[in-house]
């Protein structure tokens, strides 16, 4: 027991100790292996869903929007397919992916510049390539924020919007980067009296309101955006304190507690009953405070460290520790509280709440993308060039007013089974995010709770997760019963079963995809697979529940040899999910694990 205790807590310290460390950049997706020829394409993780990976042609790196428009144009004469990359990828699902094996990759790497800051109107345009970390400084030094924004500095403008990345509020306009977009100007396919290349500038309140309204969450199928103009509000400071209760009355609180709050969320670890309430709000800016933000996660790391944490968690899955596990979820939570989820009220130091300064140096974080050198010692713990944590995401909203029910069944889970998501706590448990609804066609259709899940995947797409069964239950049950919206650039292929026909405005999204690019060249077998224009988002074979590909209906989509068998849910019954079976288990290791299960019940 001493001993995982002792690496636990030595891990948390090496993390701690790392905050000043520089990291190694993130690697680019792209790869060729000739001068921008003969391609593979990936996201940050190095692997998609299926493990697949993507071949391209050729790529593109175009620095002005002049050289963007001669290469679609190019591409559009040579009816090449063509997708957009970004300089890091951070989406999981295959968005980036070409059709077929010769398409084109068009970067947006360089086109990376500010272009103007409006400070009287408070509008900034951009290129699309550029950064939240460089959006966030810029405005900051012309006195601007951005109100709301997802927690990680490393997205683009054009991955926010491909996907419609947000932060969390319920207030105003609401809390995706998509809710402040203005203008914007897209580079489609044109007819050959166009030159093959069409710039368009889609405005808000213009006469092309519906093209905007598709543009501003568009999967990246209906052109390149090159600029994009959003609606900043002065510089302002916020007031954040984190407060830990049970959660007992968690199904009566998160409806309203996402009024009460203009930065609300909440993290939740169902397996201990606790749940962690972010109170969070805008103060004048005569309140003292210097404060920042550098979330544990999302530090650079000693790449030794991710290794040891790799190690300890694929050790706990292969031996069936689950107290192993529960005793990690309940330390590395408790540490994330004790550390504030790494706020400092001055310096690197959290010395109490509340935690006040100003919104650009709160709002997000990501030091793990900062380097100096070109060292291998630090990176982000998802690094995949080294041993580095590995994990699925499920991430859907549903509607406010279904959320006590979702949470209640949750909680129902944990009284049948009270180890089993232990798991999530390893990494931040459910982190609970608001988001309103919204005009984009492909936004949420009305004010939501977005609910984020992070946890273990075995690097053997064989291999089946201790305690699988209860995650798969409650991706099914946000998909299915609560009738949840996937992120678009998070999920395991099943999150987005016959996900377009949960768009009222789905058909008018389409619509806009066919005038913009009639041929489809920006679209990909997974975008018309989500879309439903052809093909399905589920593969059947054996072993595919393991990884989200398909929800079981026979035992062969599990790991029948490792006793896993397809079996109904245990709170939602419609559930088909892949179960450990203790009296069919031929495998002795299992069945040793199962008589202590047993001993415990
Ligand atoms: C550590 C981490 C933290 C995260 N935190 C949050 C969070 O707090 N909130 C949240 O909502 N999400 C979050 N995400 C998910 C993230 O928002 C999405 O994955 C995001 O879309 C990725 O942005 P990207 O710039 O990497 O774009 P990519 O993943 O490279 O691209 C996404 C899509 O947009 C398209 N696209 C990109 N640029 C353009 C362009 N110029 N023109 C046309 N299409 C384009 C691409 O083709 C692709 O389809 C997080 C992800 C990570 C890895
Ligand atoms: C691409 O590169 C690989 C590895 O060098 C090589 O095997 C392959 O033949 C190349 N393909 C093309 C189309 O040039």
């Amino acid at each position: 027991m001493l001993l995982p205790r002792t690496i636990l807590i030595l891990k948390w310290a090496f993390i701690f100790i790392s905050t000043v460390a520089n990291g190694s950049p993130p690697e680019e997706p792209v790869r060729c292996f000739s001068n921008l020829k003969n391609c593979t394409v990936t996201n940050a993780y190095g692997a998609f869903p299926d493990r697949s990976i993507c071949h391209a042609a050729e790529v593109a790196y175009p620095s002005s929007e002049e050289a963007l428009v001669s290469i679609v144009a190019r591409g559009t004469q040579e009816k090449r397919r063509m997708r957009v990359a970004t300089r890091y990828s951070h989406s999981i699902p295959k968005l980036v992916c070409p059709y077929g094996d010769d398409g084109l990759i068009i970067s947006t790497q360089n086109l990376n510049r500010v272009i103007k800051i409006d400070k009287e109107n408070m509008f900034v345009t951009v290129e699309s390539g550029v950064t939240l970390s460089q959006l966030i400084d810029e405005a900051a030094e012309s006195g601007l924020a951005l109100p709301y924004s997802p927690y990680w500095l490393g997205l683009t403008v054009g991955g926010m919007l491909g996907t419609g990345a947000h932060g969390s509020t319920l207030w105003k306009e609401g809390s995706a980067i998509h809710d402040y977009v203005i203008r914007m100007r897209v580079v489609t396919p044109g007819s050959p009296e166009d030159g093959y290349a069409k710039v368009r500038t889609l405005e808000e309140n213009g006469e092309l309101d519906s093209d905007l309204n598709a543009a501003k969450v568009s999967l990246g199928v209906l052109g390149v955006i090159s600029q994009v103009t959003l609606k900043l509000q002065p510089l302002f400071k916020r007031s954040i304190t984190f407060e830990t209760k049970d959660d007992a009355d968690l199904s009566d609180q998160v409806a309203t507690f996402g009024r009460q709050h203009e930065f609300a969320d909440i993290t939740w670890y169902p397996s201990q009953n606790r749940v962690v309430y972010r109170l969070d709000d805008r103060v004048s800016s005569d309140v003292s405070g210097n404060g920042h933000w550098e979330h544990p996660g999302f530090r650079a790391v000693p790449s030794l460290v991710v290794h040891l944490l790799r190690s300890t968690e694929e050790d706990q899955e292969e031996k069936d520790d689950v107290d192993g596990k529960c005793i990690g979820g309940k330390l590395t939570s408790s540490v994330l509280i004790k550390s504030a989820y790494g706020l400092a009220n001055e310096g690197i130091f959290f010395t109490g709440y509340p935690v006040v300064g100003y919104q650009n140096k709160l709002q997000a974080s990501g030091h793990c993308l900062e380097s100096h050198s070109n060292a291998e010692i630090t990176v982000c713990p998802w690094d995949s060039r080294v041993k580095s944590l590995f994990f699925h995401q499920t991430t859907l909203s549903i509607a406010i007013s279904k959320a006590k029910y979702f949470i209640q069944d949750i909680q129902k889970l944990v009284k049948i089974a009270p180890q089993s998501l232990c798991g999530i706590d390893l990494y931040e448990g459910i982190l609970m995010r608001y988001v309103t609804g919204s005009d984009a066609y492909l936004g949420k259709e009305e004010d939501s709770l977005d609910l984020d899940i992070t946890y273990y995947r075995s690097k053997d797409p064989k291999s089946a997760r201790l305690h699988m069964d209860v995650l798969e239950e409650i991706e099914q049950m946000l998909v299915f019963k609560y009738g949840g919206l996937p992120h678009w650039g998070k999920n395991r292929n099943v999150a987005f079963e016959g996900v377009i026909k949960k768009y009222r405005k789905g058909s008018e999204f389409l619509k806009v995809k066919e005038k913009f690019d009639p041929l489809g060249l920006f679209s990909s077998e997974w975008t018309d697979q989500i879309l439903g224009l052809k093909g399905a988002v589920t593969i059947v074979k054996d072993g595919c529940a393991l990884e989200g590909l398909c929800i079981c209906s026979e035992d062969v989509h599990c790991a029948p040899d490792q006793g896993y068998f397809c079996r109904p849910g245990k709170v939602y019954e419609d559930a088909r999910v892949c179960t450990l079976v203790p009296d069919k288990v031929t495998n002795t290791h299992h069945k040793d694990f199962l008589y202590s299960l047993k001993d415990e019940l």
